[in-house]
């Protein structure tokens, strides 16, 4: 039998569009997850509603692995601009994957206060020793998102007409940041595109499992230019990954 493909999405808004468009399905519950188990030309896709944040997203990646060997997956929904030159619709390849949760503060004692613009990325996937102590744990961890995804995303570009398409760094972390100052922060110093809470938990599960993995996430609010959240995007970005889906079954 062919190894499905993962569709995530984490609300039911950025899951339900796409689980309507599979044939034969059959529905699986799993704790908070469902997965909708069908067929797209005749291949087998499985949309996965994870559940918004890090946790449900690495340990529903986790499960769908060990229950359905995925020949890849593909993490979606709808996002924050990083990127004043992004706008509402425009959707982001996720060239790279980025948890911007992690981070080790500087050292101040009591009553100095507290110091954001101070605190360094931290990698906790650097080595088995303490985050906290090890130099080489005071680095950037990204996932970078797989080749061939990435290159059946591009070709169909076109198809997305509501905005534009570009590949880009997608932050995660169960975090909604609404300080422009720190969104900038972030975009200078981590290089995002777009903030969300899923993309980086699954990356770093796929990678551990060597599945190839890429974020596709369209922006449904701006705060850097004045972007209001606009809710219908989660359809739209399904749209699009249904067209990337059935290019990169037809390069199978
Ligand atoms: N910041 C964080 N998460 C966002 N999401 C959309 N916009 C943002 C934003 N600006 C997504 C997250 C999560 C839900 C709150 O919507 O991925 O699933």
């Amino acid at each position: 039998d062919a190894q499905p493909i993962l569709v995530q999405g984490p609300m039911p808004i950025e899951a339900q569009n796409f689980a309507e468009k599979l044939e034969n399905v059959e529905e699986e519950k799993s704790g908070n997850f469902v997965f909708y188990k069908g067929t797209v030309n005749d291949y087998p896709v499985i949309v996965m509603k994870t559940g918004k944040g890090m946790e449900n997203t690495a340990a529903a990646t986790a499960l769908a692995i060990e229950k359905f060997d995925p020949l890849a997956i593909i993490n979606q929904g709808t996002s924050g601009g990083h990127d004043p030159d992004l706008h509402v619709f425009d959707i982001v390849l996720g060239k790279r994957t980025v948890n911007i949760g992690s981070l080790k503060t500087g050292s101040l004692e009591d009553g100095e206060g507290i110091a954001p613009k101070e605190w360094i990325p931290m990698d906790l996937m650097a080595s088995e020793g303490s985050a906290g102590e090890d130099p080489d744990a005071e680095n950037i961890r990204y996932f970078e998102g797989d080749k061939e995804l990435l290159a059946a995303a591009k070709s169909v570009k076109n198809t997305h007409e509501k905005g534009k398409v570009v590949e880009g760094t997608i932050g995660s972390a169960d975090v909604w940041n609404n300080e422009v100052d720190r969104i900038q922060w972030f975009h200078e110093n981590f290089g995002t595109s777009v903030e969300e809470m899923e993309g980086a938990a699954g990356a770093q599960i796929a990678k551990a499992y060597e599945v190839p993995y890429l974020g596709i996430r369209i922006l449904s609010n701006n705060k850097t230019n004045d972007g209001e959240y606009n809710p219908d995007t989660a359809e739209t970005n399904q749209e699009y990954v249904y067209e990337v889906v059935k290019k990169y079954i037809a390069s199978k």
